[in-house]
């Protein structure tokens, strides 16, 4: 019988080498290389976990013509949750894998379980970080019952694909990839080599059985999922469950989609009895704050193809200290700093001497440039202490000279901004032309300076 091998692993990136290295020459880390032993017999492909289901059922790929492939319209499985439909492109595509990311306590499991408990299909859920009661008193919490869904509460990788061909799931639920584990691989769970086995093991059951799967996966501190590059490599889809804890609102957003749009979200609102889909998010982004506060301007934004509105919030006040300070909640810092310099530059306020604090209202993260000016016009409004109506919203991007330039989807925003109620919109002369129809409820207001916009704004 042949030794066993032992190899070393960056824990990192799961580069393999045959000595320990202290820095992995493929992703820079240091000593993340760990031994690991790997029994040859076991290792080899035919033995892989997912053939106990497996076993005899998987047929031989034969080459076909591509024309010959008919690729009618993909079946999907309606997961009963317009948001996470949303964002899978239109339902859960039957052979798929789908990881769910996101940090601790953010919700995962209860979306997952809650999305279980509404669906006619046969589900097995299998948690290896909760136990049976758990899983009972949150289903309880949610509200729902469900008589279609199995509760599995192991480990071993083995053990699960011998429940599966044992009770034949229509979908298959795997509560966290980082807590299972494969006797064929040498190592404890939640490390590279074991993630690596389970998942492709995983894969493998769903592509040849036509079983979606859907699996969550931790994230690191810096935000990438545990065991990182590799998981996503393999998987079809990556979602990403975000939002701030101190908040309720939470973002399921694609990051990788072999079967739809990247560009798709979902906002969720975590309540006391599990998530609630949000389908009017900008009702809740603005505070239903009266007419007299200054420093707060309202943005309509786009997060992939959602429009939404939003509230800026700036607070400009004479610096106590020497240096000045300057914060950004939910806006890149970077940014705010440009924007500070060009409205000193080009619009001759002098901030230099002034704190400056900004938040993005609701706990939200915005990356669209199309809030620049309303960012900017918070920071003004709060600086002249004069408030900006709270009829008008603002989309555009600014330049380094202090212009201000064009916007994607402008349509959809003054739509938007128009069923809200509205009655001004200040955005960028150069999207004009690119209209198609006025709007009639909502007055348009061009621009091409930071100059002209703030004339627009204060008179
Ligand atoms: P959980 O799904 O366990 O998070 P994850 O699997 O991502 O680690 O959810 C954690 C939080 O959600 C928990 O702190 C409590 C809260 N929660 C509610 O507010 N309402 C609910 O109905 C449920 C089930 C959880
Ligand atoms: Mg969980």
């Amino acid at each position: 019988m042949a030794k066993p091998k032992t190899v070393y692993v960056c824990d990192n990136c799961g580069q393999e080498s045959a000595k320990w290295l202290g820095r992995c020459p493929s992703c820079g880390q240091w000593n993340t290389y760990k031994e690991i032993t790997i029994h040859p017999a076991a290792s080899s492909p035919r033995e892989s976990a997912a053939d106990i289901v497996l076993s005899g059922k998987a047929k031989k790929p034969q080459p076909v013509l591509l024309r010959n492939v008919s690729a009618t319209d993909v079946p999907r499985i309606n997961l009963h949750d317009t948001e996470l439909n949303r964002v899978l492109g239109g339902g859960l595509v039957p052979g798929s894998l789908v990881l769910i990311g996101g940090e601790p306590g953010i919700g995962k499991s209860t979306l997952l379980l809650q999305t279980v408990l509404s669906l006619p299909q046969k589900v097995l859920y299998v948690s290896g970080e909760e136990s049976e009661a758990q899983i009972k008193l949150r289903a309880d919490r949610i509200g729902q019952a469900s008589d279609q869904c199995l509760l599995l509460c192991d480990t071993s990788l083995e053990q699960i694909f011998t429940q599966i061909k044992n009770t034949h799931p229509d979908i298959v639920i795997v509560d966290s990839i980082q807590t299972l584990q494969s006797e064929s691989v040498d190592s404890s769970p939640g490390s590279i080599t074991q993630i690596r086995e389970c998942t492709a093991a995983l894969l493998k059951f769903a592509k040849e059985t036509s079983t979606p799967v859907i699996i969550v996966g931790h994230i690191t501190k810096d935000g990438s999922i545990a065991g990182p590059k590799v998981l996503e490599h393999i998987v079809d889809c990556v979602l990403q469950f975000e939002g701030d804890r101190n908040y309720f609102y939470r973002i399921l957003r694609a990051h990788k989609n072999r079967f739809g749009s990247t560009s798709e979200l979902g906002i969720y609102e975590m309540r006391s009895g599990g998530l609630r889909a949000v389908e009017n998010p900008s009702e809740m982004l603005i505070s239903q704050n009266d007419n007299s506060l200054s420093g707060i301007a309202i943005a309509a934004a786009m997060e992939g193809v959602r429009p939404f509105l939003i509230e800026v919030q700036a607070l400009v006040s004479t610096a106590a200290y020497g240096t000045p300070q300057r914060s950004a909640t939910g806006f890149d810092l970077r940014r705010l700093n440009m924007l500070l310099a060009v409205l000193e530059k080009r619009v001759g306020f002098k901030l230099a001497a002034k704190d400056v604090f900004l938040n993005i209202a609701g706990g939200l993260r915005v990356t669209d440039p199309a809030i620049d000016l309303a960012v900017m016009s918070a920071v003004l409004s709060s600086n002249v202490d004069t408030p900006i109506e709270r009829s008008v919203a603002l989309a555009g991007e600014i330049g380094l000279s202090g212009e201000i330039r064009p916007v994607v989807r402008i349509a959809q925003r003054i739509a938007e901004a128009e069923k809200l109620g509205f009655q001004r919109f200040i955005m960028p002369e150069q999207n004009m032309k690119s209209l198609e129809s006025q709007p009639k409820h909502i007055e348009l207001v061009p621009v091409k300076t930071v100059t002209e916009a703030l004339r627009a704004l204060f008179g």
